[in-house]
């Protein structure tokens, strides 16, 4: 017989303790998992989390690249995706070797990349950045030119952002950037006392009409600052489940129907438990790669926080 949901939050709770695991879960991930999660968060807090946690075990609710950053920080530590087929189109649209035939083309340019990569396409880069710091990476480096992968919108909202030279790759979430300036406005049309957030990986005609531009957690803060008790929130759908618990005094309206992600909607608690009676799901990088991509995401880490 099929277990209910508090059979699976029972056992989960059991087998955690006697494992001495956490659960790390991102924004997105479907309000049961982000219910269980030790610590939630953004793809820079979770990786910062992942290397912080003094656990052996770490269930990382998420999609692969996340998971593979904690693996890359904290080789000593058993890092578990839950759903190994949990993967990001975004990753994908960068290789190693096209990356290494563009800087070819580029040598005077600083790699930029965007956590959502492969640790074989973070070991070619200089220094990797979140949505949450990809301004100040930017700003950061020595050189006056960057070349920014794999997101198009994020390097175009911190070329926006600095004096920098930036090139672009063209790759983009398909979930963020489908989302059209059509539906922002016909949402301040239904909405209109509500502040517009939305997430950089948004084209720029979107993040045109926002009142704010930021990393999912980034939408925490400025939920609970901002002077009106109405938001249209521009990411993924999970969102509004962390901002409904953390600000539950406002209200939340999704800017588009379309904004959900199917690979952070693929853990469920089964597979959390699963991965938990297993642990077989272990993400793991080789050595060469795992210290060259250690490079660029701790070069990284050393610059301060900035939301
Ligand atoms: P955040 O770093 O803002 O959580 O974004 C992660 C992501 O993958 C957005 O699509």
């Amino acid at each position: 017989m099929e277990k209910t949901d508090q059979e699976l939050i029972e056992k989960i709770e059991e087998l955690r303790y006697e494992l001495k695991a956490i659960i790390l879960a991102h924004n997105y991930q479907r309000e049961e998992i982000q219910d269980i999660a030790d610590i939630l968060g953004d793809s820079l807090g979770l990786s910062q989390d992942a290397a912080r946690a003094d656990a052996g075990v770490i269930i990382f609710c998420g999609v692969h690249f996340m998971a593979e950053s904690a693996a890359i920080l904290s080789p000593e530590k058993t890092v578990i995706l839950p759903c190994p087929d949990a993967g990001c189109p975004l990753a994908d649209m960068v290789t190693p070797e096209a990356l290494r035939q563009k800087k070819a083309e580029h040598p005077e340019a600083t790699v930029v990349c965007y956590v959502n990569s492969s640790a074989e396409t973070k070991a070619e880069s200089d220094i990797c950045c979140t949505s949450a710091n990809a301004v100040r990476v930017v700003n950061s480096v020595q050189e006056d030119t960057v070349l920014f992968i794999p997101d198009k919108n994020l390097g175009h909202f911190a070329s926006q952002h600095t004096n920098k030279k930036v090139i672009l790759w063209e790759g983009y979430c398909p979930i963020h950037h489908w989302v059209t300036p059509e539906e922002v406005i016909k949402a301040r049309q239904a909405h209109p006392r509500a502040a517009v957030v939305v997430h950089p990986e948004c084209q720029p005609e979107v993040i045109k009409l926002a009142d704010h531009v930021c990393s999912t957690s980034g939408m925490i803060s400025y939920a609970k600052k901002v002077n009106t008790d109405e938001l249209i929130i521009g990411t993924e759908i999970g969102m509004l489940h962390r901002l409904r618990k953390e600000v539950p005094e406002k209200r939340f309206y999704i800017a588009s129907p379309r904004l959900i992600c199917p690979n952070m909607k693929k853990t469920s608690l089964t597979s959390v438990l699963t991965a938990l009676e297993n642990l077989s799901l272990v993400i793991k990088v080789t050595e060469p790669i795992r210290q060259r991509a250690k490079l660029a995401l701790d070069r990284m880490l050393a610059i301060p926080r900035d939301r």
